[in-house]
């Protein structure tokens, strides 16, 4: 697609050899479920090395076995709010990175015909002190990630960034709109949204290719 068509400001396209193979490989309509968690689980991995790259630290000294020095370390809470399901694909990577991490909730659902989101569940912890990433590997009418920022921002998030696999120029441009404060990191923009709102050339259902429920 034409990049130059999107905002390019809040969009970060992951730019990376080992993220094109593994997104290729979720692409892929033979990869069975136990291998599509593990390339998501990795290549979840690069997205958030990428979108955590301006994390704030601060300085600490400790002392080596020879000599005392100075490093930096995290210096702000991390959280992670995977919407449901297909988001928790995305949540092992984060928990490992970020062991650390509080962990919020979001159960968000498509209706098939409509195609607005609805909320079924919500748990989320203290979120304005902290760097609040939404994850949720499909990008698509941006319904569901529009409605899932709302709920962090109206329970106290201050910066938040929305962590996605794939994602349609039709979901960026819902953001941009909506949120126009989140950024965006993505292993892909997609051509297009289909009659039936799937990213096109997508991967697919992602949940059901995750948690192997395909009809
Ligand atoms: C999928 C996906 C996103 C949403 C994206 O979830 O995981 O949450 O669709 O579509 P949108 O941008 O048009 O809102 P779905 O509602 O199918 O539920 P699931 O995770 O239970 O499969
Ligand atoms: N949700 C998915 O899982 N895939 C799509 O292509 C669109 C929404």
């Amino acid at each position: 697609m034409d990049l130059g068509s999107l905002p390019l400001v809040a969009v970060t396209p992951i730019d990376h050899p080992l993220a094109e193979h593994l997104l290729l490989a979720l692409r892929d309509r033979t990869t069975p479920p136990a291998v599509f968690r593990t390339l998501t689980k990795r290549l979840t991995t690069v997205l958030m090395l990428e979108a955590t790259r301006d994390y704030p630290t601060r300085p600490r000294t400790v002392e080596t076995p020879l000599e005392e020095t100075t490093g930096r370390s995290l210096a702000q809470p991390l959280v992670a709010v995977p919407i449901l399901r297909a988001g928790l694909g995305m949540l092992d990577a984060v928990v490992e990175l970020f062991p650390a991490v509080r962990v919020g909730y979001l159960g968000l659902e498509r209706d098939e015909a409509t195609f607005q989101p609805s909320e079924y569940y919500a748990k989320l912890p203290r979120l304005d002190d902290a760097r609040t990433f939404v994850l949720d590997p499909m990008l698509a009418t941006g319904g569901s990630a529009s409605a899932a920022l709302q709920s962090v921002k109206e329970a106290g998030a201050g910066e938040v960034t929305m962590v996605s696999v794939v994602s349609a120029p039709e979901g960026v441009k819902v953001l941009e709109d909506d949120h126009p404060d989140v950024r965006i990191f993505t292993a892909a923009l997609d051509r297009e949204l289909s009659e039936s709102a799937y990213i096109l050339p997508g991967l697919g259902d992602f949940g059901d290719r995750l948690f192997g429920t395909e009809p």
